[in-house]
């Protein structure tokens, strides 16, 4: 019979937060719940880096900010090192600007819904 343990070793990016990654595969085929959830990145090339400007919500859909529905934090990686992160309540606005040297690394965005989980997206 096949061991069927389960590895509960956790995605780098992810640690200490035990949850799952969501993110969208086929933009052209994201429902509104996964549009209203994803990270939106900006970019701005600049002589000495870039500026990353952050929202949640792709093509105008943005995720409620209430007491009982919430971003509550982003972060933010270059490569697979975190460089900033944001918690939010209630009553803020879920924007995040930061300042990055990229050197060509990926950009990831990590977002976490206090009822639909961490969402992610990249650029
Ligand atoms: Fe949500």
């Amino acid at each position: 019979m096949a061991d069927l343990r389960i590895d509960n070793s956790m995605n780098e990016l992810n640690e200490g937060t035990e949850q799952e990654v969501h993110y969208i595969e086929d933009i052209d085929a994201a429902s509104d719940f996964e549009l209203k959830h994803t990270p939106n990145i900006e970019i701005i090339e600049e002589a000495s880096g870039q500026t990353v400007k952050i929202s949640i919500g792709l093509k105008g859909i943005s995720h409620p900010q209430t007491e009982e529905h919430l971003i509550e934090w982003i972060r933010l990686f270059v490569g697979d090192e975190m460089v900033g992160d944001v918690g939010f309540g209630p009553t803020n606005v879920v924007e995040a600007s930061f300042k990055i040297k990229r050197d060509n690394q990926p950009v990831i965005v990590q977002a976490l819904c206090n009822l639909h989980g961490i969402w992610e997206a990249r650029a």
